[in-house]
């Protein structure tokens, strides 16, 4: 079983500061290592500023419109609402000039920045076009974290309801097409092992559901390891029982082990609580690694069939 399978879009959200951006590198990654095509795209205010998820790939920062190439099969691009509005217009007025000109206008990009779900449409726009443009056998995005993501992803249908056909029409309607069958995209949700980020993911997913979109699988991220097998845990737990009240000062695992049993009761929760058609995945917390390695070692523990870990199943 892997994380997502061949589907041609795979989004990635979560919470804030959960492994986001690691994931959707970790999964391209594998994805490119396994012959395929591969897109990775971030969703990004402008293409001005360092890129977190080319980061993880050599790229820094790149201002280019188009996907750029970064190595043979792998290809990155922003996805920004600027891009995407240019297109539209490009694509509308089908003439480049006009359309630049156009953009230049600060009243025009102000206007298109203004309402509250102009800059998602423009979004959409430019990724509907690149999965048109059938370049690619998959395109990863990473996705902002939950309350944006969710916005995204329910603008589709909204906007459609409003605007049926003609080129954004059309283009929505291909991209809810595209998204709400599941063979051809597959979200992906991370979160921890603390209580509320589980049942915040569980509302995610239920929030994806509602936008006819699939939640393929979730990831349990940053899992940490325990030290202690069961019976040096039982001895340690009646040793503390054994002070507590004592007077005594605490010892210091004390405050380690409860945070290990915490993650244990999140990681219990997390099986217990997801709908049982979503895949679950586990994945270690790596100490002392820079980014790119921790990418690297969740890419290792996802490709491996035996989820790894500890606790009761
Ligand atoms: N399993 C892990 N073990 C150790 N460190 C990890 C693990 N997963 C992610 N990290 C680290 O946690 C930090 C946050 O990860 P990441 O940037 O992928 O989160 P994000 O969800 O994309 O954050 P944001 O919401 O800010 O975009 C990074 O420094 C990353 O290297
Ligand atoms: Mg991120």
């Amino acid at each position: 079983m892997s994380v997502v399978s061949n589907q041609e879009l795979v989004l990635v959200t979560g919470k804030g500061g959960v492994g986001k951006t690691t994931l959707t590198a970790a999964l391209a990654r594998a994805a490119h290592r396994s012959g395929r095509r591969v897109l990775v795209t971030e969703v990004a205010p402008d293409v001005h500023n360092p890129s977190p998820v080319l980061g993880y790939f050599g790229k820094a920062q790149y201002r280019e419109e188009e996907p750029v190439l970064i190595e043979p099969r792998l290809f990155g691009v922003r996805l920004t609402p600027p891009i995407g509005h240019r297109q539209f217009l490009r694509a509308a007025l089908r003439v480049r000039l006009l359309v630049d000109t156009a953009m230049k206008s600060a009243a025009l990009t102000r206007f298109l920045l203004a309402a509250p779900t102009f800059p998602e449409i423009g979004l959409i726009y430019q990724l509907v076009e690149l999965l048109r443009s059938k370049k690619f056998d998959q395109i990863f995005v990473d996705l902002p974290a939950t309350g944006h993501a969710i916005a995204l992803a329910s603008l589709p249908k909204v906007v459609h309801r409003i605007l049926p056909t003609g080129l954004i029409g059309d283009a929505i309607g291909e991209g809810l097409a595209i998204m709400g069958d599941p063979k051809r995209t597959a979200a992906v949700v991370i979160t921890l092992p603390e209580a509320m980020p589980v049942t915040e993911s569980v509302e995610l997913i239920d929030a994806f559901s509602k936008c006819s979109i699939r939640v393929a699988s979730a990831v349990l991220n940053k899992l940490p390891p325990d030290p202690f097998n069961h019976d040096e845990r039982k001895s340690l737990t009646e040793l503390l029982e054994r002070r507590r009240g004592t007077g005594e000062p605490r010892l210091l695992g004390t405050r380690e082990l409860r945070r290990l049993e915490r993650a244990q009761n999140a990681q219990r929760s997390f099986h217990e609580v997801l709908p049982p058609d979503v895949a679950r995945f586990e994945v270690p917390l790596f100490e002392g690694l820079d980014h790119r390695r921790v990418a690297e070692e969740m890419e290792a523990t996802l490709s491996r069939p035996v989820r790894p870990s500890w606790g009761p199943r």
